[in-house]
């Protein structure tokens, strides 16, 4: 039976979305705002009241709080976080309930599955115990919106785990299993079967024990002596400048616990409010928000019916087992999709199978998954030198050699194998979907399924959609990236989509910068300072200086415009990159990137023939320049629709591309620096170096009217929301 229980106080009502039910003598509160219980405004008020009854009623003997639906309270509403963020607002302020649940005298139990994660983890931490389901998650991923928790996590969280696996929570932000939570302190016991009955035999077993309860704010034996705290905080520091490059929250968060260890509760938590008010109003901040929303706008496709059915991939096929459709076949294989593995060459297949199996076999030891996952996933990808079986196929990918004529004869055989109705999709880097749909008599049929390398690690998918592709295939490709565990951004189709033509004046304005002065080592050296991932010359040397020479040969800048130099004659030289050991750096055996003088030479002397005046050249200008030409090429891919918003580009560059999530993405990063002072640059370089620098109409535009990318994604939202009404 459900009872809505309304003790009388207007502003500590239970309400719809926290439910109150008496179980005899003990009272569930379950939180019921689906789809993942987030604290929103409601939710703390509702377990509140519903504490605060217990409180006020002798015959509850205990309290049970758990999650309704698939989840315990999965973590803050992160659209509060964002208006706070913003400077409307602040956090949500919880102190009350967890002041509520801790000296509630009946024993609080937390009945948690699925995930307990940031504010939900910090309700949780404020009970007398707190019980899981084998496999339920835990964490505190604050720092992955560049703050920390909040609702005094850190103060509480070293209080039940001590102190180094605190900090390693804090500042990771990775969740933890409950068996993990259980070794450490943060669950008290384990619940097989059925988690609401377990927990209600747990609650009653700890009323009967009888009181006080632990409060987990008054708890101290893990607080270690200082001199143990000072060495695992100075460890903490480093760890968090070594894997949490750049950023500014994991060491505030560490800051924050230092003062749970060192302070009394009270005046831990005015530091922790202190710490969070700052960080609240940083960039990082406000860029890691909009990357996470950024990453959920992408399945929001204008014209797309929502329900409309993908089409069911139960078995899928692959033609090309090169280092595509070896990833791709493990993507599939990974999802528990089995899926036809087809080469035309003997060698080449058992190379793409061997490569797999290698591939898999490092991931048993190192733990990831036993040797009986591996052989799952081995039985589910047919290696394969015919289409046989193709006919049965929902899905087919083409991943051969990135060549035009080839691709068209392979569609134009698919056309003939598969059965109506399955979708032909191409891995192309950069061709044109059109082209490769017209060698078919069904181009509705036909989609690019753009995947990065290795495709069984990487994020992001481009879906390119082509002229005539069919909603329905574009639903079954964001679909299947999905059950893929992808982000599938829809883009459409023009030579190397968003991603890759963007890549290209990127890399284009980097061997520039070098034939002007600056070294391949000082260019990257700046991008990574400034937080790529790696920097573009290594970028370029692991996807091969012939891949890159091949596209310039295929794609050459338009007549007039100068092309960079130096490229072409490693080229020539044989200097491939990685895979022969050298090529804008030297490769020692451990695959290190040692600058090398001879390519330090070649440069200087390309530059002296050609009369490229040499000069030094600063980081701020190398970072400018690098990242202001994607800009102003990803305004032009906004502008033609092929983007359908400017924090879809973020998402292809932070999911597919090593861009720093803390600078938003580009376009994100071109609002945050300002639209007019980029233009002005922009203005600059054109006069300075020429029409590769043509300002992107938009941009001019945009930065005449004081405009955003983001302000234009909002309005766009909102036509959007008016012609779907
Ligand atoms: P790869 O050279 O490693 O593999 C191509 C495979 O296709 C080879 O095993 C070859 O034997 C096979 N093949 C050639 N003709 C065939 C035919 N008629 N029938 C069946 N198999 C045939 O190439 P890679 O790197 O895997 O690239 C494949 C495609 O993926 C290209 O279109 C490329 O542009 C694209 N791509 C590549 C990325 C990369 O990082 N390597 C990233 C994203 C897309």
């Amino acid at each position: 039976m459900q009872i809505c229980y309304y003790p009388g106080e207007p502003n500590l009502m239970a309400n719809e979305l926290v439910n109150v039910t008496h179980h005899g003598d003990v009272l569930v509160a379950t939180v019921n705002n689906p789809p993942v219980n987030a604290l929103s405004p409601g939710v703390p008020e509702g377990i509140e009241a519903a504490v605060v009854a217990a409180r006020a009623n002798s015959s509850v003997k205990a309290v049970v709080i758990i999650g309704g639906g698939r989840t315990f309270v999965a973590g803050a509403d992160i659209k509060e976080l964002e208006q706070a963020a913003a400077g409307h607002g602040s956090a949500p302020k919880l102190h009350g309930l967890l002041e509520q649940i801790e000296d509630c005298a009946q024993p609080v139990v937390m009945a948690i599955h699925g995930t307990a994660l940031g504010g939900g983890l910090e309700v949780a931490m404020a009970g007398h115990y707190r019980v899981a389901v084998p496999g339920a998650q835990l964490g505190q991923p604050e720092v992955n919106l560049g703050i920390i928790p909040g609702a005094e996590g850190t103060q509480r969280l070293p209080r039940l785990v001590g102190l180094a696996a605190a900090v390693d929570l804090c500042v990771s932000g990775k969740a933890i299993k409950a068996e993990e939570a259980l070794a450490l302190g943060l669950v008290d016991r384990i619940i097989e079967g059925d988690l609401l009955a377990g927990a209600l035999a747990f609650a009653r077993e700890m009323a009967e024990k009888g009181g006080p309860h632990p409060k987990t704010r008054e708890l101290s034996r893990k607080l270690g002596s200082p001199t143990e705290n000072a060495g695992i905080v100075a460890a903490g520091r480093e760890q968090a400048r070594k894997t949490r490059r750049n950023l500014i929250a994991p060491l505030a968060a560490i800051d924050a616990l230092e003062a749970a260890v060192a302070l009394p509760f009270d005046e831990g938590c005015r530091k922790e409010r202190e710490i969070i008010t700052e960080l609240l109003g940083t960039d990082q901040c406000r860029a890691l928000i909009h990357a996470f929303f950024a990453e959920r706008a992408v399945s929001k496709i204008p014209g797309l019916p929502k329900d409309l059915p993908p089409i069911p991939v139960r078995q899928a096929a692959i033609v090309g087992a090169g280092t595509m459709g070896g990833g791709i076949a493990m993507a599939m294989a990974n999802a528990g999709i089995p899926v036809l593995l087809k080469d035309s060459d003997q060698a080449a297949l058992d190379r793409g199978v061997s490569a797999i199996r290698k591939n898999y076999e490092g991931s048993v030891k190192k733990g990831r998954f036993s040797q009986d996952v591996m052989d799952q996933r081995m039985a589910l990808i047919h290696p394969q030198l015919t289409s046989a079986g193709f006919e049965a196929a929902d899905l087919v990918i083409e991943a051969v050699f990135e060549n035009l004529a080839l691709k068209k004869q392979i569609f134009t055989e698919l056309d003939r194998v598969m059965k109506p109705g399955a979708v032909l999709a191409t891995n192309t880097s950069t061709l044109d979907i059109d082209a490769i749909a017209g060698a078919t008599s069904r181009p509705d049929m036909v989609i690019g399924l753009h995947f990065f390398s290795p495709a069984h690690v990487m994020r992001l998918l481009e879906i390119v959609r082509g002229r005539n592709t069919s909603p329905q295939v574009i639903a079954t490709a964001l679909s299947l990236a999905k059950t893929l565990r992808k982000v599938g951004v829809l883009v459409g189709n023009c030579w190397g989509f968003v991603g890759n033509r963007m890549m290209l004046p990127y890399m284009r304005e980097a061997q520039f910068l070098a034939e002007e002065g600056a070294a391949p080592q000082q260019v990257d050296q700046a991008l990574y300072d400034w937080g790529m991932a790696m920097g573009i010359f290594a970028v370029d040397d692991m996807g091969g200086i012939d891949v890159q020479w091949r596209v310039r040969q295929e794609h050459p800048e338009p007549a007039g415009l100068r092309s960079p130099l130096v490229l072409n004659q490693l080229y020539q030289m044989g200097r491939l990159g990685q895979k022969t050991g050298a090529g804008w750096y030297r490769y020692d055996e451990n695959r290190r990137a040692l600058p090398d003088p001879e390519v330090t030479a070649l440069i200087r002397e390309t530059a002296a023939k050609n009369g490229i005046p040499q000069r030094t050249i600063s980081e701020a200008e190398i970072i400018e320049r690098c990242i202001y030409v994607m800009i102003n090429e990803g305004a032009r891919i906004l502008d033609e629709g092929i983007a359908l918003r400017a924090s879809d580009i973020d998402t292809v560059y932070l999911a597919g591309y090593g861009f720093p999530a803390y600078h938003g993405g580009p376009m994100w990063y071109a609002d945050t620096v300002g639209l007019a002072k980029i233009y002005r640059r922009i203005e600059e370089f054109h006069n300075q170096h020429g029409p590769h620098w043509e300002p992107a109409p938009l941009l001019r535009r945009l930065a005449a009217e004081g405009g955003t990318f983001a302000s234009l994604d909002a309005e766009k939202a909102r036509e959007e929301r008016v012609a779907a009404n």
